[in-house]
């Protein structure tokens, strides 16, 4: 599935928040977005799915496998939201409820969008359980019963189980230790490339970045800075957001990461 924004303003009564963006995911690819704190990246995502506050106007193009999503009804977005796209967001227990089990949680959309039978409904969440690396008895645990990687994993779980074909992460990782981080980035990449969908993942954190997009955007002030392939962005960044965003990276990998040695090697 692909998105093809264009022209995209943003804005809060006089103040823009996004100006004259333009970004395209193609289907079953895999692209970065990369930006400061503050840089419009959430809104970015938030403006494209509908789900900003009526406060925020939204102008310019959104073509998800070509039918317009600025300007688009409640229905149009409800039928697409969490069965053609997906969510995977920064703290999984906001996202997740603390009194319902994560396997109801994780039904959700699927007893929104399908018309199966509960039996079934469990058993593919049996299977999704698995399929993120849990094993399917964590059904019956409450969110405060897992540690943060595996809340992150039931977050996945939810996300992925309708089958989306196009998969929004927003700083999906950013709550987790590195060793966490890494591991549930590969699962998503997994996942996301098994299901042959395409993935939008939302990061500040370039070096994160390089084990999943091929291609990125560097976000700066609410405008597209610049773009490309993501390891020529983090080799020779030209602009002075993607300098930032890369030499910010490097110090907080030249500790932990593996990634740096194993370029370097
Ligand atoms: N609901 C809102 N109303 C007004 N301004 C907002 C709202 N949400 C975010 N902003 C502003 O939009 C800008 C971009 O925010 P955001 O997209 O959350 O940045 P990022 O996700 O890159 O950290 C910030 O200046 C923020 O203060
Ligand atoms: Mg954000």
């Amino acid at each position: 599935m692909s998105l093809e924004v264009s022209k995209l303003h943003v804005s809060v009564g006089e103040t823009p928040i996004l100006e004259d963006v333009s970004l395209t995911v193609g289907d079953a690819e895999r692209v970065g977005l990369v930006g400061t704190s503050g840089s419009g990246k959430s809104m970015l995502a938030m403006s494209v799915m509908g789900l900003t506050p009526s406060t925020v106007r939204v102008e310019g193009s959104a073509l998800l496998d070509g039918q317009q999503l600025v300007g688009a009804s409640p229905q149009t977005f409800a039928d697409i939201r969490g069965r053609s796209v997906g969510f995977v967001f920064q703290d999984p227990s906001a996202s997740l409820s603390p009194v319902i089990p994560v396997g109801r949680q994780i039904e959700r959309s699927l007893k929104r969008h399908y018309s199966l039978n509960s039996k079934n409904r469990r058993a593919r969440v049996a299977t999704m359980l698995e399929k993120v690396g849990l094993s399917a008895d964590l059904a019956a645990s409450y969110p405060h019963e897992l540690s943060g990687g595996q809340q992150q994993r039931v977050a996945i779980a939810a996300a992925l189980i309708t089958s989306p074909k196009l998969i929004i992460a927003d700083e999906s990782t950013t709550a987790l230790d590195a060793m966490t981080q890494v591991q549930i980035t590969r699962l998503l990449v997994s996942l996301v490339d098994d299901a042959g969908a395409s993935l939008l993942f939302i990061t500040h954190d370039f070096s994160v970045l390089a084990r999943v997009a091929q291609r990125s955007y560097v976000l700066g002030e609410g405008r597209v800075q610049e773009e490309g392939p993501t390891q020529d962005l983090l080799e020779a960044p030209q602009t002075e957001a993607g300098k930032r965003l890369v030499l910010a990276a490097r110090k907080l990998t030249f500790s932990s990461s593996q990634s740096d040695s194993e370029r370097r090697q």
